[in-house]
């Protein structure tokens, strides 16, 4: 099943979500089911929280990136309780968007490296670096665990100067072409 997006107002998005385990029931159709989501909505990324669930799993699919590095033509990855532990202190700025925040889209800072434990779709542990791309999606999902979303990241001015547009999302308007909730 497709799931409809959670939208920026829900206090879903701002929970902290909880580990799971591999008793988790069904996990495998809810991966499942994210992708087919993700597909839907044309993401590169979806964390539970936008789908109304509040644990640590998200998906990253950079594959439409292939075009430009062609180590992503596979890279469609699930993070189960996925832990940063380090970060770069080199930082670049991205131009991101997000499923729940529809029409904005924001240049945000972030290092350009992180290094991360967390269990695959089979709860095997990795431990693991990541840089371009795959580090910035993996940062924006992750934040989602944290109840934190990519306009949190933005400097108070320009936050300010997004306010309007975030509360018509809080009120419910906005357009886009996926199903929401
Ligand atoms: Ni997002």
């Amino acid at each position: 099943m497709i799931y409809p997006i959670v939208i920026y107002g829900s206090q879903t998005l701002r929970n902290v979500s909880q580990d799971i385990t591999p008793e988790y029931p069904d996990l495998k159709k809810l991966i499942d089911d994210m992708f087919l989501t993700l597909e839907e909505a044309s993401g590169v990324g979806l964390a539970a929280p936008q789908i109304g669930k509040n644990i640590r799993l998200f998906i990253v699919d950079c594959t439409p990136w292939a075009d430009e590095d062609e180590s992503l033509a596979d890279f469609k990855r699930v993070f189960i309780n996925a832990e940063i532990y380090e970060r770069s202190e080199e930082t670049d700025l991205f131009n991101e968007g997000c499923l729940s925040l529809p029409g904005l889209h924001e240049d945000v800072r972030r290092p350009v490296a992180i290094r991360m434990r967390y269990m695959d779709e089979n709860f095997v542990e990795h431990d693991e670096e990541f840089d371009g791309y795959p580090a910035r999606v993996i940062q924006h999902e992750y934040d989602h665990l944290e109840g934190k979303v990519f306009t949190d990241r933005l400097s108070a001015l320009r936050r300010n100067l997004l306010k309007g547009k975030l509360t018509k999302l809080s009120n419910g308007k906005y357009r886009c072409s996926y199903k929401t909730k």
